[in-house]
């Protein structure tokens, strides 16, 4: 009985073929089979936010994912955002806005930041959304809410919600 299979996806707009054992996490076939390490292990349990990354256009904590789940899928990570020099305008307002201090978590945060302003554009509501009837608007509490899963020990917090706020306010 065989305990590995093979998957074929998308990384960062690049065909990948891997074969893994079937127990692998997407994090650990990011950073180990890959060595894409922009994407942090923190917990390894879903609650810190660290390993975020952007599956068809959804945030995703890769630590509870499986590998083999994702035949076919389009996986960004950080390193597909933007690169030094080309910056994507999130990681720019990170840099402005000085929205870290050690770093661990701010992959993560910029990957969970950047599906929330399209989460927000496509009119998800959340739970401090208060009309379900009206257009969501990228207001400090719905960003302060809608991030809560993505966890910094550094308290950056007030520094990301700004650089979030700037990059929703310059992407329109
Ligand atoms: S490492 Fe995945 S949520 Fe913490
Ligand atoms: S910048 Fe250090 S944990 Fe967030």
């Amino acid at each position: 009985m065989s305990y590995s299979s093979q998957v074929s996806f998308t990384i960062n707009g690049e065909s990948r073929v891997l074969d893994v054992d079937n127990r692998t996490t997407l994090l650990d076939a990011l950073r180990e089979h890959l060595h894409l390490t922009g994407t942090k292990k923190g917990c390894d349990h879903g609650q810190c936010g660290a390993c975020t990354v952007i599956i068809d256009g959804r945030r995703v904590n890769s630590c509870l994912t499986l590998a083999v789940m994702h035949e076919g899928d389009a996986i960004t990570t950080i390193e597909g955002l933007g690169k030094p020099g080309d910056l994507h305008p999130m990681q720019a307002a990170f840099v402005k806005h000085d929205g870290f201090q050690c770093g661990y978590c701010t992959p993560g945060q910029i990957c969970s930041s950047v599906a929330v302003l399209e989460e927000i554009k496509a009119n998800i509501p959340s739970h401090v959304t208060a009309d379900l009837t009206a257009a969501t608007t990228v207001t400090e509490v719905e960003i302060r809410e809608r991030m809560s899963g993505n966890l910094c020990r550094c308290g950056a917090y007030s520094n990301i919600v700004e650089a979030i706020v700037e990059a929703a306010g310059t992407r329109a």
